[in-house]
Formats: C-alpha cells, sequence, structure tokens
C-alpha cells in the first residue's frame, strides 16, 4: 500500500481512537462515581437503589438509580456503548497498520524471536482471541464469587502473559499487546455481556415481567473490573512510545508493576467518590511503584551491555556504526520500503546531525535497544558500548 496513505490511516485512527477512547473513559470514571456517590433515602420511590445531586454547566442534575431497571420503560433511553465499540475498532484498525502491515519493524525483534511476518501476525491474532476466551471462563467459572482470588489469578495471569509477549514479540509490540489484549477484554465486557444482559432486563420488562436482578449485578462486576482496568491500560498504551520503558531488560516487570499500580490508584478514588475514609496510602504505594520503575529503566538494553571500551573511541567510530546501523532509515533519501521519509524527521547521516541527537541515540539505541527496530540492521552490544562510551566521555 502506498506509504503516504498508510501514513495518514495511522493519524486518522490514532485521532479516533484516542477521542472514543477518552469519551469512554470519562463516561465510564463518570458512572463508577455516580454509583459509589448514591444515598439511599426514604423518599425514594420502591425499587430504586439511591439518589445523588449533581452540579455542572449551569444547572442541576439530580440523578436517581433503579436496581434492576423501573417498573414502566421509559419513552426514551440512552445507551453507552458506542464508545467501547469505536474504541476497539479504531484500535484493531491501528494495530493493522502499524503492527500487521509493517511487522517486521515494530512486532519481530530476531535477537528475542526469529519469526517469520506472518507467522507473527497470526500469533498476535489469536493471542489475543485465546487469552480473551481465558479471561472469560475465569469470570464464568465457580470460583467467580470470590472476587478477591478473581483478581490475584486476573494478575498472575497478565504478568505471566506479559513475560511470554516480551519474549515472542520486540518490546513496543509487547506492550501494545498486553494493552491490547486488557483493551479488548474491558470492550467485550460490554459487547458479551453488559449490554446483552441490559437487552434481557429490556425484554423482560416490555412483557411485563420482573428481570433477573443476577443480569445487573453481573455487568455491575465487569464495569467494576473494566474500572480497574482503565490506568494500566493508558498506560501500556502510552508507554509504547518510550524505549526505556518497552526496550529494557526488566520491560515485563515494569508491565507488572503497572498493572498492580493502576488499581490501586484507582482504589484510592472509589474510596472518596463512595465518602469513605481517603486512603492516603495508596500515594505511597504509587510512589514506590514509580521509582522501582524508573530504577527498572535504568537496567540497559536486552541484549544485555558489553563492558565500556578503554580508551573512549573517537567521533569517528561513533559516526561508523551510526551510518552503517541507522542512515539506511534516518536518511534524505531514506532505504527502507515502507519508510518514505526520514522518520520523525531525524537525520543520522553526518556528523552534524548526530551530534545534535545524541541524547536521543542515547535513549533509544544504549540505554535501550528501541532503534534500530526489531535489530533489523543487526546492531551489537560491542556497538553499543562504544556509543556509550563516547558519550560517557564527553562526545569528543
Ligand atoms: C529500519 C529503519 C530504521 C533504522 C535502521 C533505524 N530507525 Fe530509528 N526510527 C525508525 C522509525 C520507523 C521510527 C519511528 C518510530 C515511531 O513511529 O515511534 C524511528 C524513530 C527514531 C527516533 C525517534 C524516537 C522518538 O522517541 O521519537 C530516534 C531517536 C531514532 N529512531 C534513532 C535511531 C538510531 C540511533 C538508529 C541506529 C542505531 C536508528 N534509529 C535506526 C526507523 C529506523
Amino acid at each position: 500500500m502506498d506509504v503516504v496513505l498508510i501514513e495518514w490511516l495511522n493519524l486518522i485512527l490514532r485521532w479516533l481512537h484516542v477521542v472514543a477512547a477518552m469519551a469512554w473513559i470519562g463516561s465510564s470514571f463518570y458512572f463508577i462515581h455516580l454509583d459509589l456517590s448514591l444515598k439511599p433515602e426514604a423518599h425514594l420511590p420502591k425499587g430504586t437503589y439511591g439518589e445523588a445531586w449533581q452540579v455542572h454547566g449551569g444547572g442541576f442534575y439530580h440523578m436517581v438509580k433503579y436496581l434492576v431497571a423501573p417498573t414502566r420503560m421509559p419513552d426514551h433511553l440512552t445507551w453507552f456503548k458506542w464508545e467501547a465499540y469505536t474504541t476497539w475498532l479504531s484500535g484493531f484498525a491501528l494495530m493493522v497498520v502499524v503492527y500487521y502491515l509493517n511487522p517486521e519493524l515494530f512486532l519481530i525483534d530476531r535477537s528475542v524471536l526469529d519469526l517469520e511476518p506472518q507467522a507473527a501476525v497470526v500469533i498476535s491474532f489469536f493471542a489475543l482471541a485465546l487469552t480473551w476466551l481465558g479471561y472469560e471462563g475465569l469470570c464464568r467459572s465457580s470460583l467467580r464469587s470470590n472476587q478477591t482470588t478473581v483478581a490475584l489469578i486476573g494478575y498472575v495471569f497478565l504478568v505471566a502473559l506479559t513475560y511470554g509477549f516480551t519474549h515472542v514479540f520486540g518490546g513496543r509490540g509487547a506492550f501494545t499487546h498486553i494493552g491490547a489484549l486488557v483493551g479488548t477484554i474491558m470492550v467485550a465486557n460490554v459487547f458479551v455481556v453488559i449490554i446483552p444482559n441490559q437487552k434481557k432486563i429490556i425484554d423482560r420488562l416490555i412483557a411485563g415481567q420482573e428481570p433477573d436482578p443476577q443480569w445487573g449485578a453481573e455487568s455491575k462486576l465487569r464495569s467494576v473490573h473494566n474500572n480497574y482496568l482503565t490506568l494500566p491500560v493508558v498506560f501500556l498504551m502510552i508507554g509504547n512510545h518510550y524505549p526505556l520503558l518497552f526496550a529494557t531488560r526488566f520491560n515485563w516487570l515494569i508491565v507488572a508493576i503497572v498493572l498492580a499500580l493502576g488499581p490501586v490508584i484507582r482504589h484510592f478514588f472509589n474510596e472518596r467518590h463512595a465518602g469513605r475514609k481517603s486512603p492516603w496510602w495508596v500515594w505511597g504505594v504509587a510512589a514506590a511503584g514509580m521509582i522501582a520503575i524508573l530504577y527498572l529503566t535504568n537496567a540497559g538494553p536486552r541484549q544485555g551491555s558489553a563492558a565500556l571500551p578503554t580508551p573512549a573511541p573517537a567521533f569517528a567510530a561513533v559516526e561508523d556504526i551510526v551510518i552503517s546501523r541507522c542512515s539506511m532509515c534516518h536518511g534524505p533519501e531514506t532505504a527502507w520500503p515502507g519508510i518514505a521519509a526520514a522518520p520523525k524527521g531525524i537525520f543520522l547521516n553526518d556528523e552534524v546531525s548526530i551530534r545534535q541527537h545524541a541524547r536521543l541515540i542515547d535513549i533509544v539505541s544504549v540505554r535501550s535497544d528501541a532503534m534500530p527496530p526489531g535489530n533489523i540492521t543487526d546492531m551489537s552490544a560491542d556497538e553499543r558500548a562504544i556509543i556509550a562510551a563516547w558519550l560517557a566521555d564527553g562526545r569528543k
């Protein structure tokens, strides 16, 4: 496909994806807050769970929640589902444009696993589908009566999967996959459980029958799962743009910490919205987690680091390496199929441009191995060490 067309698809899909996700997460946070702040009041009609007063946009809102449903179907009903569906559809399309059309750059890393492009795409697709089925099985199993067990098993499952993904795909691909998987679980909760249950409830109401309260409870539970998964998924989606996160040795451990921190941080807000005592300890845990991540991002590239050469090499050695490993993409005439112009406008083809980008080179190819993508031009640990020594010696 035409490179310019792909570039535009990338932009438009990303825009749509971010906007849809904002709308979805926004409404999801809003409803969780609303649910937690509902107060049962004596004057409320039968069948209601509680009420809340809110002020916004120049007026007051009086919200009342009916459990499971009002006795009569209202004439107008607003549904919340297309925000979630659009987020998934645009996200999957973006996955196709960025990863499936270009598996060699962002999905495969031959130093991790020597995959054929088609194999990488097939593994990616089925991994998403199968792991979602695993989650669905867990939620429907007899364990579901104990949500703490479900949360713990879910956590271990996601960390194991992260470890697996980081040993099958390149770091960036792995981050996106675990994020995409969690996102898929969340959208599927809406598509497979929450909305169908809501429809069953409405059908019963129209037929003049009492709906099963279990349907409402099940939807509520899935919506709570989604609430706790939101922060990790957003971190992972942003994290795949940060080489020190995805292309360093303990990338999987960083994800494990984030998967734990996200729910802990949500807990703080959930407790507050429910009007309970704010669990301030959460911020201590969050700070400890972030410091641990900071420390782990310093562990160096995944292929390991070589000892720095002494004495520090002259610039000519660095220039040779960068020109032979980077300039076929980051040059005035890119020689790589599928890359129209120097990516991100970064040229690395002469002394001036290399010196100008020294800090970025340090991040993407010395402290991490994000570049060359998938180590496609076979940069060695010794070569990274030569650049590291030159940087440490004051870039002479
Ligand atoms: C096969 C082509 C290719 C090679 C070889 C390559 N890059 Fe890149 N580079 C890319 C692409 C594609 C991107 C844009 C990635 C993205 O979309 O985030 C990029 C982005 C970058 C960025 C910007 C990162 C950011 O955070 O915005 C830097 C810096 C960079 N490359 C440095 C290097 C260095 C240093 C080398 C050699 C060691 C190198 N690249 C080799 C394709 C390449």
